[in-house]
């Protein structure tokens, strides 16, 4: 390789290193996997799913507590629910280093955690108290603990400011607001759509029934990609055309019952199963990125993600621009040649009856995309070095 060119290559590679967003994340689950003391705490932030929200967050104080506090925590029998919110009472959304801790303006201050921030604690409560005490000791407790700050700091265990701070703190911050008992939360999937522009297309999951299919995903992790209200009723014709059951695979086909962020989507191009599969009946499509742009491509058309609904795992909601057409119950692209509107196109679509299906997809589109596929294979294939790096230093770290 000439010189130039390695040191070129070289230059790329540190680029994409530094500023991949797959090297800035941090990752707690990572973090606290070095210090066994903690794995029980590291456990439970990954089964509460407040992992995934820690590491969303840009500014962030973890107060850890070790094994011997957590079974003691453990020991109330709280629900998976509540235990969330005694949990994200140890989240603070600020960043407290060992330094700042220690020189607090004023000696005290009240901070909001991650309870208050998402909505779920009343009032004051869901805020910690941080207080400079003689010894150079510094306490902390729930504000709604009539005063008391029943915990104090024991050691840092990682620092990279002004990210996240994670550090040890005696016990679990006594907070009734946070213990108190909590159900499941009632996220209601249609009415959450209705209010982003996704009515039509939740009006068809109610009246199709295929809604409950979708509800019972929720726990477990549940993508969904909602056609916009206009590309939906530009699609009413020939949806009314299908038989009942071919409309439910049609709408459970916007469904994945795994919970995907945009970051994974990015990094797991490939093909994904639907609620829809059913053995040999596939129903499945290809996730694949051009860039920061998330392509869905179903053989029949190819839609793109024009934006987040709502991202809070497990449940993500997408927007999208086109109806996923399953080849299963649509005719497929002819493969994109390159003399356009060929005889052969018209004769493959004689064939079928439903073959005007692929009528809203663009083959200008299609061809772009084939003759971008080295290109992007390429892109992929840096991808990969440049997760292999971070990975290779995390590890190392
Ligand atoms: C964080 O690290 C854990 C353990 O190394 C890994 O299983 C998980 O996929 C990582 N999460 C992200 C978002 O990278
Ligand atoms: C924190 O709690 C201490 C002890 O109850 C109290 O004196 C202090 O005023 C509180 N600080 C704030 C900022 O509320
Ligand atoms: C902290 O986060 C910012 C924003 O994502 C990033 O630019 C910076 O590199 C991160 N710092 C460290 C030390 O990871
Ligand atoms: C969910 O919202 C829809 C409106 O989209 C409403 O008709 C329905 O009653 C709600 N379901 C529950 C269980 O609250
Ligand atoms: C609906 O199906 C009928 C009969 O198969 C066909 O003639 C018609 O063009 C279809 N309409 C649409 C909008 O697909």
């Amino acid at each position: 390789m000439p010189p130039l060119l390695s040191s070129l290559s070289l230059s790329v590679f540190l680029f994409l290193f530094f500023f991949s967003p797959a090297c800035l994340a941090h990752n707690i689950t990572r973090i606290l996997a070095k210090h066994p003391d903690f794995s029980t705490f590291n456990h439970y932030l990954t089964l509460t799913h407040l992992a995934a929200e820690i590491n969303r967050r840009q500014t962030i104080t973890v107060l850890a507590l070790d094994n011997a506090a957590m079974s003691s925590l453990l020991a109330k029998q709280l629900s998976i629910y509540t235990l969330r919110n005694v949990l994200s009472l140890h989240v603070l959304v600020d960043y407290f280093g060992t330094k700042k801790l220690h020189q607090i303006t004023d000696g005290s201050t009240s901070t909001s955690s991650m309870f208050q921030a998402t909505g779920s604690a009343d009032g004051t409560s869901g805020y910690v108290n941080i207080t400079d005490t003689k010894g150079g000791k510094v306490a902390f407790g729930a504000v709604d603990n009539d005063g008391k700050l029943n915990a104090v700091y024991v050691k840092s265990l990682v620092e990279i400011p002004y990210n996240i701070s994670v550090i040890q703190i005696s016990q679990v911050l006594n907070s009734a607001e946070a213990e108190a008992p909590t159900a499941a939360p009632t996220l209601n999937l249609t009415a959450i759509m209705s209010r982003q522009g996704c009515k039509a297309f939740a009006d068809l999951l109610i009246a199709s029934g295929a809604k409950d299919t979708f509800e019972e995903n929720l726990d477990g992790g549940l993508t969904v990609f909602c056609p916009t209200d206009t590309v939906i009723n530009g699609f009413m014709p020939k949806y009314k055309n299908l038989t009942a059951a071919q409309k439910v695979s049609l709408l459970l086909y916007h469904g994945i019952p795994v919970y995907q962020s945009l970051q994974m989507l990015k990094s797991n191009n490939g093909v994904m199963n639907t609620l829809a599969t059913d053995g040999a009946n596939k129903y499945d499509f290809t996730v694949q990125n051009d860039g920061e742009e998330i392509n869905l491509q179903t053989k029949v058309i190819t839609a793109k993600i024009m934006g987040t609904i709502k991202d809070e795992e497990p449940l993500v909601l997408y927007k999208i621009d086109k109806v996923l057409l399953p080849r299963e119950l649509f005719k497929e692209a002819a493969p994109a040649a390159p003399a356009p509107k060929s005889t052969k196109r018209k004769k493959a679509t004689a064939d079928s009856p439903e073959a005007d299906a692929p009528s809203d997809e663009d083959p200008a589109d299609q061809t772009a995309d084939d003759q971008n596929g080295v290109g992007r294979l390429d892109g992929g294939r840096l991808t990969m070095v440049t997760v292999a790096l971070c990975l290779g230093v995390m590890v190392f770290l």
